[in-house]
């Protein structure tokens, strides 16, 4: 249930929004941020871009004097014939964001980001989740096929105190997956304090593209926070407009220092609400090599690309065109500058983007369509999917197992203006087109979140095979989908 005040807030967005675009956008015009200032260096920037109420600490600190650390990656505690076994616990912790100041996380084994597995196609992993949180949880890999029994359904939760098991049978392409809470009606507020991190799955063929890998491959997890003027996580249902800080690897505007070679960036969008519209440098051209589920058919050219809340997007940046000594922003078009490369020294490059990335068959015949609109309910002020919130008590859909469907996906809420997205568990789907129109190259492949606008239908396809079970779909706005709305969906024999 969202209150008419923060229904107000919604429509209110777009104007706000606005207002932060102009101001951060005189921050970034031609403002070569300091190396390394003190506590006021690029006050005034700084200051304009977070005039919100409670981010006085964040704007205090200078961008760029903090490096990007990379999450670490999770080891297993055992390894038995084609099976790996990890063990993860969460709990609070604090850790350091604001440079200097403490800040309690929720968080996977103490981190903040949560540590980054790395798995193998057709290799089964185990995770033994133990929840020493004081609420329940429930880990859901998003973008995994998965049986429903570790899907992390929202009410199949596990409670404070207990631990239990998620199979990962990794029966999927390489890919750069994530994982996350779903606690029914928490997941918005647990993934905003930090439960959330990167889950990549590899395979033989990927190894043999000589794409970059090993130290120039890496994931980076933008999102956006709030903070109180103690350092707090400020954390309110559809404050978009004041989480204005944004975080890469759980850092505030950070710097990160690269060789002069190509480098694989994994991006990830792990905000709530926000929507990223990205470009490197002066719009530096790159290649576009996956998306949500994996390699991209071909690589595609782009100088800006868009991720909505809990996408993916893949590129090979190439630092060789820029002399050793270079600052190379990458920035959004509303936060302005979210992360600066630094070429520092030069490398030795072997790597290559070639011209076939991975074989995409083209999408089956359907046998059966379905409509779904996600809206704003203007009596009851509700987030609903064809005019219901979620009910983990009712079935909305039901789908033979190993039906192809073709799925409409319409943003209903012109009114209030809300943009919103899809996201479907079990499956990954192809995009047919968007408003009538052939998906856009970067679309083109496998995806399992699509960010609608208010008036659009983006028509999606999917084979839903192998399980049987519930799953959820629902708005990867996740404020919106703990407000219910998620919908449940039931494979059926
Ligand atoms: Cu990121 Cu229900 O998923
Ligand atoms: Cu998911
Ligand atoms: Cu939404």
């Amino acid at each position: 249930m969202v209150s008419r005040r923060s229904v107000i807030t919604v429509g209110a967005t777009a104007g706000a929004a606005a207002l932060v675009t102009t101001a951060t956008a005189a921050a970034a015009r031609g403002e070569t941020p300091p190396r390394a200032g003190g506590p006021h260096a690029g006050h005034g920037a700084a200051a304009h871009q977070n005039t919100a109420r409670g981010a006085h600490l964040a704007a205090a600190a200078a961008p760029f004097t903090v490096r990007m650390p990379i999450p670490a990656v999770q080891q297993p505690v055992a390894s038995v014939g084609n099976t790996d076994f990890y063990v993860v616990t969460t709990r609070r912790t604090s850790v350091e964001i604001l440079p200097g100041t403490r800040t309690e996380v929720m968080t996977y084994d103490g981190k903040f980001p949560g540590p980054t597995f790395k798995v193998r196609t057709g290799r089964l992993a185990v995770v033994v989740h133990t929840n020493q949180l004081d609420m329940p949880t429930a880990a859901h890999l998003h973008g995994g096929h998965v049986p429903s029994s570790s899907d992390g359904f929202p009410t199949d939760v596990l409670v404070p105190g207990r631990s239990r098991v998620y199979n990962y049978p990794n029966k999927q392409r390489a890919a750069t997956l994530w994982y996350h809470d779903h606690a029914h009606h928490m997941e918005a507020e647990h993934v905003y304090r930090g439960l959330a991190g990167f889950y990549l799955i590899e395979d033989p063929a990927q190894a043999e593209l000589r794409l970059p890998s090993g130290d120039y491959d890496i994931p980076i997890m933008l999102r956006d926070a709030r903070f109180a003027d103690d350092a707090s996580l400020v954390f309110e249902p559809d404050d978009f407009e004041n989480r204005n800080t944004i975080l890469a690897n759980g850092k505030p505007q950070p710097y990160f220092r690269v060789a002069a070679r190509k480098y694989r960036l994994r991006f990830l969008n792990g905000s709530n609400l926000r929507t990223f519209a990205l470009r490197l440098g002066n719009d530096t051209e790159v290649a576009q090599i996956a998306s949500d589920g994996g390699l991209l058919a071909a690589p595609t050219p782009v100088r800006g690309w868009a991720m909505s809340p809990g996408e993916r997007v893949e590129v090979v940046v190439d630092f060789s065109q820029f002399p050793v000594g270079s600052q190379v922003l990458l920035q959004d078009a509303q936060a302005g500058p979210v992360l600066r490369f630094d070429v520092t020294r030069t490398a030795a490059d072997r790597s290559r983007v070639p011209d076939r990335l991975s074989s995409i068959a083209s999408p089956r015949a359907a046998t059966n369509e379905r409509a779904f609109t996600l809206s704003l309910d203007p009596q009851t002020f509700q987030f609903v999917i064809n005019g219901q919130a979620f009910d983990p008590n009712r079935v909305d859909t039901e789908i033979k197992r190993g039906t192809t469907e073709v799925w409409s996906i319409t943003n209903g809420d012109t009114m209030f203006g809300i943009p919103h997205n899809f996201h479907p568990h079990l499956v990954q789907f192809r995009v047919l087109d968007r408003n009538g129109q052939p998906p856009s190259p970067g679309e083109s492949g496998y995806k399992d979140t699509i960010a609608v606008a208010p008036g659009e239908t983006v028509r999606i396809q999917a084979t839903f095979g192998d399980y049987l079970g519930r799953y959820v779909y629902h708005c990867h706005m996740i404020d919106h989908s703990a407000a219910g709305m998620m919908a449940q969906m039931s494979i059926v024999p």
